[in-house]
């Protein structure tokens, strides 16, 4: 009965796909919080891949309902293509999914927007899906959400409102027959998902209320919230287990447990400070043996060692009661591991990343170095199964952090997993 958060702990990219998946075996509801289509969580099953941006990771669990909470930022049309995509697969069945009323809604002038602001000096490096300009309407009042798609006159007034500012910004005048088409797209969308928007909070709070398994899915990382992450460059959401909270309209005291996954080294894709990255040759190597490539954009992710210090601050923002431990296998045959335990900065050494990140760009990590090691550990099914040095990285790091291990992950498969812990254990 146990509710449970499940977040990334560093910069996104953390293998949450497999976890959630993992964990949604014995969830009733699996509900996404924050974000958009700018997420891509990876599941493999029996060797296939399947890529979803804005479809909880539970979706091969027809037995979990899923859910999309008030926080979310949804593009209908992305949303309608990955639904085809899921049914196609023989997924989703009709009342599965439940999107909510609330969330806002990404149109096509947010991206334009982005693109413009993304193509100038100063950019951060975004999906470029429309996420940040979605978030400044809905905090300046002005979004669209899901509840107005079937309203057609509400629908054209916003939109209109939104595009009179918007084409100054973007520099160009949107012809009527576009506006037009825009509108008629959106409330066509809004049409085919009427039958699957409600009342997310209530029916999450009913599902909460009767006992019921639910896992809150994050996006992104805590390292990219936009409170608590590295500023500016981050994402426009609370990514952190607080957002749950807001972003579904569940009250802190109901969750139970909250679960911080992290890669057994580091990777940051887009632009901002990343103290612990590797270089050249040695970042290519790691890169090809996690396969880092953004699930959503494609393009190589930075790589670099594991980051304890930014650890901590994970821990301590979510409120970790432990950690899942994913990609240990990449770290195999390697050599030497490094692993950042805390940064020098003007003299003083700080065990948590600053607040600013002109300062954490400036800040020198300090490394302890622990011995790698060659032997296969995918097979692995018990903590006992892995390399002696495996097991000394895992202890090292649950020391450095302070918060046990809960999981530990030797491959992309389901099988692949030493489960530590149940979360939902009562
Ligand atoms: P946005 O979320 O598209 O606005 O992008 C803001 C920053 O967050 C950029 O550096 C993106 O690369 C990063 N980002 C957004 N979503 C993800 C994700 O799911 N994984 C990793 N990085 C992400």
């Amino acid at each position: 009965m146990p509710v449970v958060v499940v977040v990334g702990a560093q910069w996104g990219d953390e293998g949450k796909g497999k976890v959630v998946d993992l964990y949604a075996e014995r969830a009733d509801m699996v509900v996404r919080y924050g974000g958009g289509a700018n997420a891509g969580h990876t599941l493999v099953i029996g060797g296939q891949k399947i890529v979803t941006h804005l479809v909880p990771s539970g979706v091969l669990h027809p037995r979990a309902r899923l859910v999309l909470g008030d926080g979310m930022v949804v593009d209908p049309i992305t949303l309608l293509e990955e639904i085809a995509a899921c049914r196609e697969r023989g997924l989703l069945p009709d009342g599965q999914l439940l999107v909510s009323a609330r969330a806002h809604v990404i149109l096509p002038y947010h991206r334009w927007l982005e693109a413009v602001r993304e193509d100038q000096k100063g950019a951060i490096g975004t999906t470029r899906r429309g996420i940040g300009p979605a978030y400044e309407s809905k905090a300046a009042r002005r979004g669209v959400r899901v509840c107005d798609l079937g309203r057609r006159g509400r629908l054209r007034e916003l939109v209109e409102q939104n595009l009179d500012e918007i084409s100054r910004l973007i520099g160009r005048a949107v012809p009527a027959g576009e506006v037009d088409r825009l509108i008629a797209d959106a409330a066509a969308a809004g049409e085919a998902l009427a039958p699957m928007i409600g009342d997310a909070g209530r029916e999450v709070d009913r599902a909460i209320a009767a006992g019921q398994n639910v896992l809150f899915e994050g996006a992104q990382g805590t390292l990219l919230d936009i409170d608590h992450g590295t500023y500016p460059f981050v994402t426009s959401s609370s990514t952190i287990a607080g957002g749950a909270c807001t972003g579904v309209g569940v009250g802190p005291t109901r969750i139970d447990r909250v679960i911080g996954i992290s890669k057994a080294y580091c990777t940051r894709v887009g632009g901002g400070p990343f103290p612990t990255e590797m270089q050249g040759e040695e970042a290519e190597a790691w890169r090809a043996a996690g396969q880092e490539f953004g699930a959503t954009t494609g393009r190589p992710r930075r790589c670099g060692w594991l980051d304890a210090a930014a650890l901590r601050l994970a821990v301590r923002v979510n409120g970790l009661d432990g950690i899942a431990l994913t990609k240990l296998d990449v770290a195999r045959g390697r050599g030497p591991l490094k692993v950042c335990v805390g940064y020098r900065l003007d003299g003083a050494l700080l065990d948590e990343p600053p607040g600013d990140a002109e300062e954490l760009a400036r800040a020198e990590p300090e490394y302890m170095e622990l011995e790698g090691w060659q032997g296969e550990s995918r097979e692995a099914r018990r903590i006992d199964d892995l390399p002696p040095a495996a097991r000394t990285y895992i202890s090292a790091l649950e020391r450095l952090v302070g918060v046990p291990m809960w999981l530990v992950s030797v491959g992309a498969e389901r099988a692949e997993t030493i489960l530590l812990r149940d979360p939902f254990a009562g």
